[in-house]
């Protein structure tokens, strides 16, 4: 009853904003603005609990990837293999470190930040004609201050389809890289630094390792220390949405400048705007529902591809696992009454695109259906096609001990590893290789994240058909290569030896 009322008011409260804000925009008045920002407020608090679902974290038994003791962070990815212990299960081993970099990106950073907000961490802008900028993501704390833009974030995903929740609120996206990766990226791109590949830990030249020159690059040039340089090359890219003050306690949050949109009465039945433009900003309160933590390691230079969500995001499809007594069991898809991204109708046609994000910046109906949400489902639950108890089972394990160490109220505890990607081209897999090798291809095979790769083959598609070589790097100016981001990224000082980039990706 309190749900059905919920809704009718939520429904009626954004109806509202949405329509007021178009008469706002026909007759610009500064008087309403305050009225307008009110009603935004009241809205999103009634509206800000259509998730009641949340994904189960079954019980598994316990000898299944036992994590260790140590809770140093960033834990030291230059020591991957060489600090597991003897004999130990490899998966869990590259599992472990991926969560563990989840919970240090994520640790608190001053007052009410986060590391991944901190000088550790350039935010990268939206391409212009395939040249990206880095731009700090704190300034106060930086000593590089003349790098301090505010980057756009933008809808539209990696395909340029645009998801919504089922309330219509528009998912954003931000990428980012931290000080190892921006130094190197200006090292190699500055011919300074002569490596194909990204850091390791390993010895290049007069007994120096990659890390050594990347850390001296920084000291010299701009008096930085990378104090977290053991954390090696890391890259990131968020999924956020707007979040009510009500809401702030079960997200990781942050303030940001958002695009908005003419769009009239989204989610109303009675809607049939099949296109919104944009027509100005302002800044919100966002909340974390998707990241991907991408980070090169000890004999790893393709770099450990993990993911992770927030648990009311998305019903899972079916899958195996093995119960605490070690039989095999089938977890039945999750579909309840809301989820953040389906309505919980059984019936509904899954990850199937509605809108996409134009040339000029407008958010498109694909057909003739107004645009608003689909219905989500989470097609390969952990990183698979259902099928894997073992690694299901590992994975579901790290999470519940992860999650079990956090405190009551640290807010990570809402937020789940989905799975991880690496490869092995030796057999005891100290070494990677590119994964455009399918045979290389280790831990989890259908990776993909419900507020990223949502519609792409359906949900259903893996981070290396995507990220592969075989340049180790990235295509210089384009959105291809292992990383996106390397080919197309300006260097923080100096020019690209390579030449600019002036064509559009
Ligand atoms: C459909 C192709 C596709 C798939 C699948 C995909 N990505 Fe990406 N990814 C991209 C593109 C294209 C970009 C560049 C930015 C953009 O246009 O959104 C990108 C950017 C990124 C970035 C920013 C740094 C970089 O390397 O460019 C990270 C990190 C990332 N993706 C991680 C992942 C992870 C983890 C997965 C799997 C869970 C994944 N991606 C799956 C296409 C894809």
């Amino acid at each position: 009853m309190y749900n059905k009322f919920r809704k009718i008011a939520c429904g009626g409260a954004l109806a509202e904003i949405f329509a007021r804000s178009v008469v706002d925009n026909r007759k610009p008045g500064r008087s309403k603005r305050p009225f307008l920002q009110l009603l935004a407020i009241v809205a999103l608090a009634l509206c800000g609990h259509v998730a009641d679902a949340r994904t189960p974290l079954p019980d598994v038994p316990d000898n299944f990837c036992k994590i260790s003791q140590d809770d140093v962070l960033p834990p030291d990815n230059r020591a991957l293999l060489s600090s597991a212990p003897p004999h130990a299960d490899l998966a869990c081993a590259f599992l472990e470190r991926a969560e563990k970099m989840f919970l240090w990106v994520t640790s608190p950073y001053g007052g009410d930040s986060y590391v991944f907000r901190s000088p550790a961490f350039f935010d990268a802008s939206p391409a212009d004609s395939g040249r990206r900028d880095l731009a700090i993501a704190d300034a106060t704390n930086s000593n590089l201050k003349n790098l301090h833009v505010t980057i756009a974030i933008e809808p539209g995903e990696a395909d340029g389809k645009v998801l919504v929740t089922r309330d219509c609120r528009l998912v954003y996206y931000l990428m980012q890289v931290n000080d190892v990766y921006a130094y190197f990226l200006t090292g190699v791109k500055n011919g300074i630094m002569q490596d194909t590949e990204f850091p390791t830990g390993k010895t290049l030249v007069n007994g120096k390792t990659d890390l050594d020159m990347i850390v001296d690059l920084a000291r010299e040039h701009d008096k930085v220390e990378l104090e977290d340089g053991k954390a090696l090359a890391v890259e990131l890219k968020s999924a956020w949405v707007e979040v009510a003050e009500s809401e702030k306690m079960n997200f990781i949050t942050m303030k940001r400048t958002i695009p908005t949109y003419d769009n009239p009465v989204p989610c109303s039945s009675t809607s049939t705007s099949t296109s919104w433009y944009p027509n100005g900003s302002r800044e919100a309160l966002l909340g974390l529902v998707g990241m991907h933590v991408v980070f090169s390691a000890e004999g790893h230079p393709e770099m450990l591809w993990a993911t992770f969500e927030h648990i009311d995001n998305t019903p899972n499809q079916d899958y195996r696992y093995f119960e605490p007594s070690g039989h095999p069991q089938t977890q039945k898809s999750d579909i309840a009454d809301h989820w953040m991204f389906s309505d919980g109708n059984p019936g509904a046609t899954f990850n199937e695109a509605r809108m996409h994000f134009d040339k000029s910046g407008n958010i498109v109906a694909d057909g003739n259906t107004p645009v608003g949400p689909s219905n989500i489902r989470r097609n390969a639950p952990w990183g698979a096609l259902g099928v894997e108890a073992d690694l299901n089972t590992k994975i579901i394990s790290i999470n519940s001990q992860f999650i079990g160490r956090l405190a009551d109220n640290d807010v990570r505890k809402n937020y789940i590893m989905i799975g991880t990607s690496w490869t092995c081209a030796t057999g005891d897999c100290s070494g990677g290789g590119d994964p455009g090798d399918v045979h290389k291809r280790q831990g989890s095979e259908q990776l993909a994240n419900t507020t990223m790769e949502t519609f792409y083959n359906k949900g259903a598609s893996t981070c290396f058909e995507c990220h592969h070589g075989p340049n180790m790097l990235g295509d210089h100016c384009k959105k291809a290569g292992l990383s996106h981001l390397f080919g197309a990224l300006q260097p923080l000082f100096g020019r690209d030896s390579r030449g600019e980039c002036t064509q559009a990706n």
